[in-house]
């Protein structure tokens, strides 16, 4: 059970809090994981009776949270510890108010979650401070994204410093709370099996998609501005990288885990000049048909701009310059209105050595994350029947299946149980956040001096045909 606290979320009355925070909590409330002297204090600007923003509340959990794991006893008792509380969090003065609400912490730890838009995390971390609000024992959680470039989020970085000790500072990407990403690292390193061909002599290449059939949704402001790059390379993307590739830390715990990351995040070779041209392609999606919908161009979406050139899908091929390594390609590729959701990490291995046998012979770790968690190994097996025919036969690993007993976490409950137990591992440090900045940055940078336009793709299809010419030019195709 966690220590008492009250949770307090800025932008309480936003997406994230009410389809993600929320459930997680009355999850993590319905199995007793929370102290019973738990409160949730929802903030935002609209004036609320206490009444309606439970009302609310109630509506997203019964839409988020499955049938059978709702109990109306359980939301009863959780309702009784949710608040809600009216502010303006760009105003100094309100943060007074709210000081005088909560009264004296009493023992209780004060969690800060800021599901809000970046620009609002300094001026939040300021006015707590100045309120009293923010004591040693407190804690901040920030959403990504940190900032829109190096620059921006050292700025915000220091800022935050300036109020909060970075063990008080916990910077999510929810990818690292996903059941699957986690499993790679319990792959990778509670299997002795994998690790001596988990290197450049037997890796070919190494592929990690993220593929969305959603568009912008009602994001479309926010999505404009950033684009497929800062939305979701900088963070998920170089997260799922870092887990790949990072060397076994000595320690399952924070610093050394996240050391072992921000090692990669440096050795990543810099992407400038005519190498952002050649190493990547960027994506717009025009209309198309998704599960039998016709659905609109980007351009045409709710507050986006009408000629904008904002991606919506981006890929690249990025190297390692490291003795593990180097001279093999990691293509990363993610993008919106793709034909279907999938999440997957494939780590394609060499060709056997000399061939025995007609057709190409070589082994694929598939780890999917999205829409079910699986982890295959492609072996070459003979066909029965006369004749050596190969063919290749998937070891499959379906963890839904094998764990079918199991209710599936959500990567927000176990993000937010790691908060409250003060458990930094998952989050990103500070100086992760600016290493992979520093990387995307010339990336970004070359995109606009070179100015060309993103490739048009259908929404429904598999982005721009540029992005299979990625691979092509050296023999290699997506996994689909
Ligand atoms: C968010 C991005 O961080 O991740 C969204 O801002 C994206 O644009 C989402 O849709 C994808 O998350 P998931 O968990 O649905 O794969």
């Amino acid at each position: 059970m966690t220590i008492p606290c009250d949770i307090l979320v800025f932008g309480g009355t936003g997406d994230l809090a009410l389809h993600k925070l929320l459930p997680a909590l009355y999850h993590l409330f319905r199995e007793a994981r929370l102290n019973p002297a738990v409160r949730v204090i929802a903030l935002a600007r609209r004036n609320l009776p206490r009444n309606d923003y439970l009302k609310l509340a109630e509506r997203h959990c019964r839409a988020q949270v499955a049938r059978t794991d709702f109990d109306e006893e359980v939301w009863q008792r959780f309702s009784a510890r949710l608040d809600y509380f009216p502010m303006d969090a760009s105003q100094s003065a309100d943060f007074g108010r709210l000081a005088r609400y909560l009264g004296e912490p009493g023992g209780l730890t004060r969690i800060f979650y800021l599901a809000t838009a970046p620009k609002l995390f300094v001026p939040i971390a300021n006015h707590l401070h100045t309120a009293g609000l923010a004591d040693g024992e407190a804690r901040i959680v920030l959403e990504k994204p940190l900032g829109h470039s190096l620059e921006s989020a050292t700025a915000i970085n220091e800022a935050i410093g300036a109020v909060f000790e970075e063990f008080q500072v916990f910077r999510i990407d929810h990818y690292l709370g996903k059941e699957t990403v986690q499993n790679l690292m319990a792959l990778r390193f509670a299997n002795a099996l994998l690790e001596p061909v988990w290197r450049n002599n037997q890796v070919d290449h190494v592929q990690i998609s993220v593929c969305e059939t959603l568009g912008v949704e009602n994001r479309g402001g926010y999505y404009d501005k950033a684009g497929a790059i800062r939305d979701m390379l900088q963070n998920h993307l170089l997260q799922l990288l870092c887990l790949v590739a990072m060397e076994p830390p000595a320690q399952f715990e924070a610093e050394a885990v996240r050391d072992e990351k921000v090692k990669i995040l440096r050795a990543l070779k810099p992407i400038t000049g005519q190498d952002v041209q050649d190493k990547t392609v960027r994506g717009q999606y025009g209309p198309g048909r998704i599960g039998g919908q016709e659905v609109p161009a980007y351009y045409f979406e709710k507050d986006v701009d009408n000629d904008s050139d904002t991606e919506t899908f981006i890929a690249i091929e990025a190297h390692i310059d490291n003795w593990r390594w180097a001279g093999v390609p990691f293509y990363l590729r993610t993008g919106k209105r793709m034909a279907r959701r999938s999440s997957q990490i494939v780590i394609q291995f060499k060709p056997v050595p000399h061939e025995l046998f007609n057709g190409g012979q070589v082994n694929q770790l598939l780890i999917q994350l999205q829409p079910e968690e699986r982890i295959s190994l492609r072996m070459m097996t003979k066909s029965p029947g006369k004749g050596m025919r190969l063919e290749p036969v998937d070891l499959d690993l379906n963890l839904a299946q094998v764990f079918s007993q199991t209710r599936r976490w959500e990567a927000y409950e176990r993000l937010l149980l790691d908060v409250l137990e003060g458990d930094s591992t998952l989050f990103m440090r500070r100086d992760e956040v600016e290493a992979a900045w520093a990387w995307i940055d010339p990336v970004i940078k070359g995109c606009e001096e070179h100015f060309q336009a993103p490739r048009p793709y259908a929404a429904g299809s598999n982005g721009p045909e540029q992005a299979t010419s990625l691979l092509a030019r050296h023999g290699r195709v997506w996994h689909s």
